[in-house]
């Protein structure tokens, strides 16, 4: 037995008819591994590979080429907070924020805290430069933050 569940095996083969081949399918699949798993290892790339007809060194070129996916040495925590570093960011304290709250939950950048609850990063550019400093909680943007609204975020997470 693998390290793929059927059931992602079966949602990795669901979108086989969305795309032209299966090598399109890879970056999804990632995704979509990365997501359950909260990491990409280097078993589920063979498995994906094998899934895609294709050598799992093409699979994991793709990981490797975004810097987005962790793989089993460093796992995402439960949720990822992006902090912008960009220069509308940079000009209104998201550099400082970011080192705070860093300073605050004991976390390095690109880790996870110890709890893995979650990881933080630093983003470029979120579209949001009007409400600077921004981060992103998982998927949803938060603007204007400071260290205590960031952290009640945080806290509730
Ligand atoms: Fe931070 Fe654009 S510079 S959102």
């Amino acid at each position: 037995m693998g390290v793929l569940s059927e059931e992602v095996r079966e949602q990795i083969r669901g979108l086989f008819p969305k795309y032209p081949n299966k090598r399109a399918v890879t970056l999804p699949a990632l995704h979509l591994v990365h997501d359950t798993y909260r990491a990409v290892s280097r078993e589920a790339i063979v498995e994906i590979a094998d899934l895609l007809e294709l050598h799992p060194s093409e699979v994991h070129d793709t990981m490797t080429f975004y810097n987005f996916f962790k793989d089993e040495k460093n796992p995402l925590g439960k949720h990822r907070v992006w902090f912008c570093r960009s220069i509308s960011c940079a000009l209104r304290g998201g550099e400082e924020l970011f080192e705070q709250i860093c300073n605050k939950y004991h976390v390095h950048p690109g880790e996870k805290t110890g709890d893995g609850k979650f990881t933080v990063e630093f983003a470029e550019c979120l579209g949001a430069c009007e409400g600077a400093p921004c981060i992103l909680v998982n998927d949803e943007c938060h603007m204007d933050m400071t260290v205590e609204s960031t952290s009640k975020l945080i806290d509730k997470l």
